[in-house]
């Protein structure tokens, strides 16, 4: 690629990256100074500091780097010129690497030839196609910026499809949208009327009787299921065709998020692999390699009400001035077009298999078996912290967390990327058994010796 996207002007910008920082005496990472400074302004100017709730500093140790300026491959720059080897690269949406050349360049051609017009660019139908060429259960698409976009899109299609009200999602997992129908089922539910918190019921992942418990507690009233096919727990015996079933008998949509597991399971995301076909699903986050894109898709029959083709009533269905802006259809074409041609889904699991090996051996060798636990698919791991009394620990999260970000690596789960090679994942294997060992000594000797300021805290939580 040519040296146009390293301009004058950022090169100047941050001229400071290219003066490695001082090391502390130890040799550890522990110069945060800018980063302190622009903490200082960013909670002044921004509720919570951040944007995005999950890269807030509740989330992290006081000891680490604030604001990130620059990405290449799985390397980050922080704004006092560390470099980190990162994880789980902006909240999993980077599956190939950041400023990942072929999906850059995308981008800047489409945008030479402008980013937004009065009627849909030729592009729209170029990444519909591509997509739904990959997507099996998908007859129609339409895209959005947003993972919430589509997810809420979906459950309003559902609704209107239906002509039902209640929507069921499962209890076990995380997270589905930043709308009130999700969020009104979580503890932060200030500003969500009661009447929309009613509206959203649950059921447990892997015990089918709860979702059928469901059903006929509210005989005709559930519009839809909504799930991930998998999380750090995966589907047991016959759970997800029972799912399937349940949703048939009562008349009731299947909508599988897909927003974490598109891309990374398989191509044709987790439905592919587990072979169980929902009627709408929603992906994100890998489908544009961290481009602003998601995609609600699903039978024709569904999707269509939101179309000029029926003679039903009206959905109105995800138009947004921005929705199909021409570069980030670029990138996503891009982006699905090296998941088709390069064995990215088998990396990521190779990678992933190398990190959780070695941690795992550097964990039992420390005593720690039942303090640490590597959860997830190699492709998707996350991590747990227990204390003395063998409780989760935020705190010990905390611990650990500090301990590896001193020594290069920013890891709130080990998500791994295309771009992480042998040799950083065996720095990250290296780094995270140094942490451990402090690990182990804050259980013997009290984590108070160790942890530098307070520990981070779930994101959902009713009060600071
Ligand atoms: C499973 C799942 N669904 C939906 C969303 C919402 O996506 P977005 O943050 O792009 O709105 C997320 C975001 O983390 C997610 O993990």
């Amino acid at each position: 690629m040519d040296t146009r996207y390293q301009s004058t002007s950022i090169e100047q910008k941050f001229s400071f990256l290219s003066s490695v920082p001082e090391e502390g005496a130890s040799g550890f990472i522990t110069d945060f100074s800018r980063s302190k400074e622009l903490q200082k302004i960013s909670h002044d100017r921004i509720p919570g500091g951040a944007h995005t709730y999950a890269k807030g500093d509740d989330q992290y140790p006081e000891m680490s780097p604030a604001f990130l300026v620059k990405g290449k491959g799985c390397h980050v720059w922080d704004v006092d010129g560390n470099e980190f080897i990162e994880y789980g690269m902006g909240l999993r949406s980077v599956t190939l690497g950041h400023a990942y050349e072929p999906v850059v360049e995308a981008a800047y051609q489409q945008m030479l030839l402008g980013s937004n017009f009065t009627r849909p660019a030729t592009i729209e139908i170029e990444a519909a196609q591509k997509l739904l060429s990959l997507i099996t259960s998908a007859e129609m698409v339409k895209f959005a910026k947003n993972g919430s976009d589509v997810t809420t899109a979906a459950v309003k299609l559902a609704r209107a499809y239906t002509g039902r009200d209640l929507v069921a999602i499962c209890a076990d997992q995380p997270f589905f949208s930043t709308d009130d129908w999700f969020i009104g089922a979580t503890t932060m539910t200030a500003g969500i009327p009661d009447a929309i918190q009613q509206m959203t019921v649950k059921f447990r992942f892997n015990d089918i009787h709860s979702l059928e418990d469901l059903f006929a507690l509210y005989p005709g009233r559930v519009a839809c299921v909504i799930m991930e096919v998998e999380t750090a727990d995966a589907p047991k015996g016959n759970f997800l065709n029972e799912v399937r079933q349940a949703c048939q008998d009562n008349c009731a949509l299947l909508i599988f998020d897909e927003m974490i597991t598109g891309f990374r399971w398989a191509v044709g995301g987790a439905q592919a692999l587990y072979g169980v076909t929902p009627d709408l699903s929603t992906f994100g986050k890998a489908l544009g390699n961290g481009f602003s894109i998601s995609a609600l898709v699903g039978k024709r029959e569904i999707m269509q009400l939101g179309g000029l083709q029926h003679d039903r009533e009206r959905v109105f269905l995800l138009s947004q001035t921005h929705g199909a802006e021409n570069h980030t259809l670029a990138a996503a074409i891009a982006t699905m077009t090296i998941y088709e041609t390069e064995p990215v889904v088998e990396f990521l699991d190779r990678q992933g298999l190398r990190l959780k090996n070695g941690i795992l051996k550097i964990i039992s060798e420390n005593g720690l078996d039942e303090f640490v636990e590597i959860l997830g698919k190699p492709c998707n791991l996350i991590y747990v912290t227990r204390d003395r009394q063998k409780n989760r620990s935020q705190e010990f999260r905390t611990l650990f967390l500090q301990e590896i970000i001193k020594r290069g690596v920013i890891a709130p789960s080990f998500v791994v990327s295309y771009s992480h090679t042998d040799e950083d994942i065996d720095r990250t294997i290296s780094a995270a058994g140094e942490a451990l060992v402090v690990y182990r000594k804050a259980l013997d000797e009290g984590i108070e010796k160790y942890l530098v300021g307070r520990p981070v805290k779930p994101v959902f939580r009713k009060y600071n």
